[in-house]
């Protein structure tokens, strides 16, 4: 507010001159971020390129525009820019520059968070895997040759926004920038080194002179002139490290990230309202949603290790780009009356007063302005609060925006938009002309390898250039041991630290294993039938992406380091860890491109017999298969199969992984603070079944498809599938003329933004084909399962379909003259009706 008071009291010459100089400029007080001097409530999302494609992301930008969105934030993955020192890729979904101009041109900002450490539940948090081979590097701290290799590409992707115009200060879109990463949770841990390095790359940021500010997230000692900014569930009660930092909220959460054997988590978006209103009545200006879209982990990017290739998120846009109901349109009801109240925000500092033991109302007035916050942090009940001389009735853990101080405009708790059931359908495109090709482990022990005694660590061998690394020995077994004898088995003991093991001895495959999402080491045992002379044990060693969190997590180690024992023998348990080993990174087929249109040519092919198939692992299969017509988002209904991975035309959809899912999922009420675990679904069936194909990636017809199974599966059963809606459910309140209800809110006034209206929509290409319920009167229950209360208007049904069904969208009256009855005077009446959506006949 410093700055201000100047101007009123120097007058408008001064103001004019100001504005003069500071064009062009991102500036920021205690209040806000200051663009060109302006001060904006600045409403974010967060929507990373690399997990859609460039032909995606027009659509999403437009979708988050019209979700009321102000600026678009993403991390900058160096990883897959720089694949080795110096050799730098910005094609394709690495195109960022695309990406900064496609939100450029559709009139939103950007925060650009370039880390480059960035997390995101990404392959090795954006590190590249070559940087922890740099001589003498230790990451994240004071030490040279990692600050030389970060300021390196801070420089390189500063230099490239600058070179296009990019920063806001050149005119572009860049408001704001990130250094840094959520450094605070390893603070401790580095100690002064870690205070030295922060200092450091916050000047090392700042001297780049990108003429808008810089950021750190969750880095309370973030240094001048770098703001602080909170990353969490809920963030109202964040305060910035100086007096003259604006409160920024670079994370809320939208929801959580999925693993392979975990359920889905779900934030609902009540409660996500609820936190954003509470952010914002205490003075924030400036919130970005993580995730707005979440997309896909495609190829090998995805952390964890088994981070799900979906990268959902519970977003308000969904991993496909399809809108997400009725998450999606709540917030940007949200949003509506946030901006409402902007003239109020900046007019004065919020001045707080207690209604209640947990109510609280947040006023902001001047200049003729006010606005309003009331809020119930009850969790059970709601409760009337008595404000400026008017009564209002606050449902539990919700607020109530006022932009007036007097109508409420919305309340976080109150969700109105249509709710949209999501399904996948088959298509009528069939995978055809299957072929396999088994991957050949006999020649493992020619070819060039390494080899050594004792174990080595995997990743230090792959380099991450595959997921796979074989450690195979050999060991002689005398025909006079008692087991060979007596024809038992023999033993075999793998400890590995992760994340998986293909157990192979003689080539013949004894069972698999893998780390769980608790801890990555796990023992596999398998019972081995040995032969006298010599016996050939290979283990295939499988990484499921790299961590990407954690205190040093460059530093943990992947991969069988042992011991690995054989018992049962004569002379007892024999441990042939410290003996020779040899590797081999990656499978042949990976070596010849098998999954690329080119590279299926250098290997002979079987044609599948679907009869006889049985169960073999190591197995490379491929088909064809036409694009289906339309337009819906395509997906691989992968059920049937057990782990690998799998690419369409040569371009990765990720790896795939059957795993059932292990959780609680109850039924979740939203009412207090949320947390992972708190809303779960999905519990007993695949974490993930459905894998996005980008129709970008097609061609109208002969589509290969190519997928790498270890364990086994049933490939007949693999389909393409579509995603569409299944159904909507709308609900909305009568006006009712003289019944005070908390529903419409603030004594019977007629709501600013909410009407009576209920509207239906289906998605693209789909038309209302069948209103499975209407009912105008005193309905109860949720979407699909709806039922009539004791006042129901008899003609609702009939009425609605004559205005819906065959129609995209359809809007209808929850009104007495709409219905053209009354079917309960004196009792409050809600609309509630649910409708079927189908493809539209041609
Ligand atoms: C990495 O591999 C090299 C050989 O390629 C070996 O000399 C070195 O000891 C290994 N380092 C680790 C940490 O395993
Ligand atoms: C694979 O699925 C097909 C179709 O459901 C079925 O007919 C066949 O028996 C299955 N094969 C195996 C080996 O389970």
């Amino acid at each position: 507010m410093e700055a201000i008071s100047v101007f009123k009291l120097l007058g408008f010459f001064v103001i004019f001159t100001h504005l003069h100089l500071i064009t062009g400029t991102v500036t920021y007080d205690r209040r806000s971020l200051i663009i060109n001097g302006e001060r904006r409530i600045l409403i974010s999302g967060s929507i990373h390129y690399p997990r859609s494609t460039p032909e995606m992301w027009e659509d999403l930008v437009i979708k988050a525009k019209n979700g009321g969105l102000d600026v678009i934030d993403t991390y900058v993955f160096w990883n897959v820019h720089e694949p080795s020192p110096g050799i730098y890729d910005f094609t394709g979904r690495y195109d960022i520059v695309r990406f900064i101009k496609t939100v450029a041109r559709n009139g939103l900002y950007v925060n650009l968070r370039i880390g480059p450490y960035v997390c995101a539940e990404w392959n090795f948090g954006g590190f590249p895997v070559w940087l922890k081979y740099v001589p003498g590097i230790s990451f994240r701290t004071d030490n040279e040759p990692f600050k030389a290799a970060m300021q390196g590409f801070t420089r390189k992707i500063v230099e490239m926004m600058k070179a296009e115009n990019l920063f806001e200060s050149q005119g572009g879109p860049i408001i704001l920038s990130q250094i840094e990463n959520e450094y605070g949770a390893q603070r401790k841990s580095y100690g002064a080194a870690g205070k030295a390095y922060i200092n450091w790359a916050a000047k090392m940021a700042a001297e780049l002179n990108t003429g808008v500010p810089w950021s750190m997230c969750k880095e309370v000692d973030a240094p001048d002139p770098v703001i602080n900014t909170c990353n969490g569930f809920y963030c109202d009660t964040f305060t910035p490290n100086k007096p003259y930092k604006p409160a920024i909220w670079t994370e809320a959460w939208s929801g959580w990230f999925t693993e392979f054997g975990a359920p889905i988590e779900q934030r609902p978006v009540p409660d996500l309202a609820f936190a954003v209103a509470r952010f914002v009545q205490k003075g924030g200006s400036f919130f970005n949603y993580y995730m707005y879209h979440g997309g896909t982990n495609f190829g090998r990017t995805s952390g964890g290790p088994f981070i799900t290739t979906s990268y959902d998120y519970d977003a308000p846009i969904d991993e496909y780009g399809l809108i997400r109901e009725p998450k999606y349109g709540h917030l940007t009801e949200l949003h509506r009356a946030i901006k409402l109240c902007e003239p109020a925000f900046f007019s004065s500092d919020a001045i707080y007063i207690p209604l209640g033991q947990r109510q609280q109302a947040y006023v902001y007035e001047g200049n003729g302005n006010c606005a309003a916050f009331l809020s119930n942090f009850e969790t059970e009940f709601a409760v009337r609060v008595l404000f400026r001389n008017r009564h209002y009735k606050l449902p539990p853990w919700s607020i109530s925006i006022l932009p007036d101080c007097k109508n409420v405009v919305f309340n976080t708790a109150k969700v109105v938009s249509q709710t949209s059931g999501m399904q996948m359908v088959r298509t009528g495109s069939r995978l055809k002309s299957w072929e396999s090709h088994h991957e050949d482990i006999s020649t493992l022990a020619n070819g060039p390898s390494l080899s050594s005694f004792g174990l080595m660590e995997q990743i230090n061998i792959t380099r991450d250039t595959s997921d796979y690394l074989w450690y195979s020995t050999s060991i002689n077994i005398s025909p006079s041991e008692t087991i060979i004898r007596e024809g038992r088995k023999a033993t075999l003991t793998v400890q590995s630290r992760g994340h998986g093991v293909h157990i192979f001895v003689n080539g013949r495959h004894l069972g698999s294993a893998y780390g769980s999402r608790e801890t990555t080491r796990f023992t596999a045992n398998a019972h081995v039938d040995l032969q006298g002379g010599t016996n050939i044990i290979s283990l295939l060693s499988m990484a499921a992406g790299l961590p990407n969190v954690g205190t040093h997590f460059e530093s943990r180690d992947t991969g069988i380091l042992g011991p690995v024992s054989l018992g049962g023998l004569d002379q007892g348990t024999i441990d042939l860890s410290r003996g020779p080993w040899t590797y081999k990174v990656g499978l042949n087929g990976e070596t010849m491109n098998l999954n690329s249109p080119h590279g299926t040519s250098f290997v002979d092919w079987s044609r599948v017999s679907f009869v006889n198939h049985h169960q073999q692992p190591l197995k490379w299969y491929k088909a064809y298969f036409d694009t289906p017509k339309g337009n819906e988002p395509l997906a691989l209904d992968m059920k049937s199969m057990v782990r690998g991975q799998v690419w369409v035309n040569g371009q990765s959809i990720g790896r795939y992984w059957t795993k059932h899912a292990k959780g609680k999922c109850s039924p979740c009420k939203y009412p207090g603070a949320f947390r992972p675990g708190k809303c779960q679904t999905g519990c007993n069936v695949p974490t993930q079944r459905w894998y996005h194909v980008p129709r970008s990636w097609l061609n109208p017809r002969r589509n290969l498809l190519v997928l790498f199974e270890e364990v086994g599966g049933n490939i007949s059963r693999i389909s393409l599938v579509k995603r569409t809606q299944a159904n909507v459910c709308s609900s909305t309140f009568e006006h009712h003329p003289t019944i005070s209800n908390w529903q419409i809110e603030s004594s019977g006034e007629t709501s600013m933004l909410r009407d009576t209206k209920v509207r239906l929509q289906c998605g693209i290409g789909q038309s209302i084909s069948e209103i499975k319920f209407a009912s105008f009167g005193t309905p109860f229950g949720s979407c699909g399962s709806f039922q009539h209360g004791t006042c129901h208007a008899p003609n609702s049904l009939e009425l609605i379909q004559k205005s819906c069904v065959g129609q995209e969208s359809c809007e209808v009256m929850a009104s007495n003259d709409y219905f053209a009855m009354d079917p309960c005077p004196n009792v409050l009446k809600r609309l509630l009706i649910e409708a079927v959506c189908s493809i539209k006949p041609n």
